[in-house]
């Protein structure tokens, strides 16, 4: 999408047949968490590399590659973040306009060892030697890193590149309209119009849709499309449970009441925190919390069905990286249960309605600006559904949950003095359920030790973690050590995603 060369996604046990009868440009073999080594890993049929189309493998796609060719690929050699990729030839179509020497982003477990016959390397890392071949007479390429992750420099050249071997005109006419900003926005415009429909044609002309609105984009995005779709028939329930960032509560009813909308409110803090004592697994708080918010919202529908208002389906404002992440797709790795995605009851009674699925962050927020939700909110940092409960390690009491509050204002303000809270993508302090020794005033003290982790991303697949000046992580640690009476230490989270993920739960 975002080069605006169209593509279809297709499972690779189909694959042959389908490419034989769609004949595309070029082919893609994804990277994926497997093993070439592993029982049913994912393969191809071979004779895809004989059928003179061009062909890219991204990190398990190369793989896969040599395996299948007869080169060779050791398994548990692992890797994950960014590292310095070095370019032996600048000279060849699938290097044009790439630099001698730039960052990529690695995160894979095996490696190519040796290359099958015909492929020769084009760059190199300090660790993998085989980073980025080919096989030019057969236009097979391969790539251990990701081009895919905002975070590899050069990354979206090298897909433009690839496709430019499949098809020149086709790289000419996507690189057009990707400079014409026009065509961006119809682009966004024909999704934002596409959804509206999508969604009108589900519900139908009588049901209802209860939404559950947590006051994040992503959530707040798919509900304003789904007024804006039925109106009146959309239902909004912003449940209290405590756990989200102060003054949102508001927010979403300013939003709803801009178009005409009365969310339902329902205070469930006292009951939340009720559930959540003594579980310390997060995936387990997750559940519960994902559980607790179907139980009131079929308890509000009961009552609007007392009403006699036929409500059939459940709005969530689940994207794309919520789904990869909790396992949407036949080969990728369950990494965790988002509460969008993973936490539903089985026996849940309502359809489930979600317009931004196959959206990535950036994407919503696109759709956001065409919504006209401000600017402010739009690019607001994403909140997880669970709200401060996947960030305190271990119980959630309601003396910690008042720490992480505090901890987080104090992060939230001091960002904001130094005038840098709008370019922060996500920022966030974490009771980290460790303890260690202080000495405040004249007394030794064993307090929590909290760990501040802000991060720069766009997609939410990668992130770096800010390289935040001296002076505010300063401000900010004293002030959180000062303030908040049991805390004894800060540290700062200076680990990139992959491998660990932004929230430490
Ligand atoms: P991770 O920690 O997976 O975070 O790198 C990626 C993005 O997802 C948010 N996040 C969640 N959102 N339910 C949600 O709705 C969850 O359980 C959850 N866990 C993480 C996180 O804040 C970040 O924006």
């Amino acid at each position: 999408m975002e080069i605006e060369v169209k593509t279809s996604i297709v499972d690779p046990d189909v694959a042959l047949q389908r490419i034989k009868e769609k004949k595309p440009q070029g082919i893609i073999l994804s990277g994926g968490p497997a093993s070439v080594y592993e029982k049913g890993a994912p393969t191809i049929d071979v004779k895809i590399f004989t059928l003179g189309i061009p062909i890219l493998g991204i990190c398990y796609g190369l793989q896969l590659t040599a395996h299948l060719l007869g080169g060779k690929v050791i398994s548990g050699k692992k890797e994950y973040g960014p590292t310095q990729l070095e370019i032996g030839n600048l000279k060849l179509e699938i290097t044009k306009d790439l630099s001698e020497s730039f960052v990529v982003w690695m995160s894979h477990g095996d490696e190519v060892t040796g290359l099958p016959r015909g492929f020769k390397v084009i760059g190199s890392s300090d660790g993998v030697p085989f980073a980025f071949v080919e096989n030019k007479d057969k236009k097979i390429y391969g790539l251990q890193f990701h081009p895919e992750v905002e975070h590899t420099e050069f990354g979206s050249q090298i897909l433009r590149n690839f496709v430019a071997i499949c098809h020149p005109e086709l790289a000419r006419l996507a690189a057009k309209r990707v400079s014409g900003s026009n065509e961006m926005l119809k682009r966004v415009q024909h999704n934002t119009g596409k959804i509206m429909k999508n969604i009108k044609e589900i519900v139908g002309e009588n049901d209802y849709v209860i939404g559950a609105v947590s006051g994040g984009v992503d959530s707040t995005v798919a509900s304003v499309l789904t007024a804006k779709a039925i109106g009146k028939r959309f239902i909004p329930v912003f449940v209290n449970n405590g756990l989200m960032r102060k003054g949102t509560e508001e927010h979403v009813i300013k939003i709803f009441k801009k178009i005409g909308i009365n969310p339902i409110v329902v205070d469930a803090v006292g009951e939340m925190l009720r559930r959540l004592k003594k579980i310390t697994d997060s995936e387990q708080k997750r559940k519960i919390i994902g559980n607790f918010y179907i139980e009131i919202f079929e308890k509000e529908m009961k009552k609007l069905l007392a009403k006699k208002l036929p409500v059939k389906f459940l709005l969530q404002g689940t994207i794309y990286s919520d789904v990869i992440e909790s396992q949407g797709t036949k080969h990728s790795a369950k990494i965790k249960s988002h509460h969008n995605v993973g936490g539903l009851p089985k026996n849940m009674k309502l359809k489930l309605l979600e317009p931004v699925r196959n959206f990535y962050k950036d994407e919503v927020r696109a759709i956001g600006r065409e919504l006209i939700l401000s600017e402010e909110f739009v690019s607001k940092q994403p909140f997880p559904g669970p709200g401060y409960a996947v960030r305190i390690r271990g119980e959630v009491t309601k003396k910690r949950l008042d720490m992480e509050k505090k901890a987080d204002e104090i992060v939230l303000s001091e960002l904001e003095k130094a005038g840098i809270l709008p370019q922060v993508f996500l920022s966030f302090p974490v009771m980290t359920g460790a303890f260690s020794t202080a000495v405040k005033g004249d007394g030794r003290q064993f307090g929590e030790v909290v760990a501040l982790r802000v991060v720069d991303s766009k997609d939410i697949m990668t992130s770096n973690w800010t390289r935040l000046p001296y002076e505010i992580l300063q401000k900010i640690s004293s002030r959180i050590v000062n303030e908040i009476p049991n805390v004894s230490r800060v540290v700062y989270d200076i680990t990139t995603k992959p491998p660990a993920t932004m929230e430490w739960e």
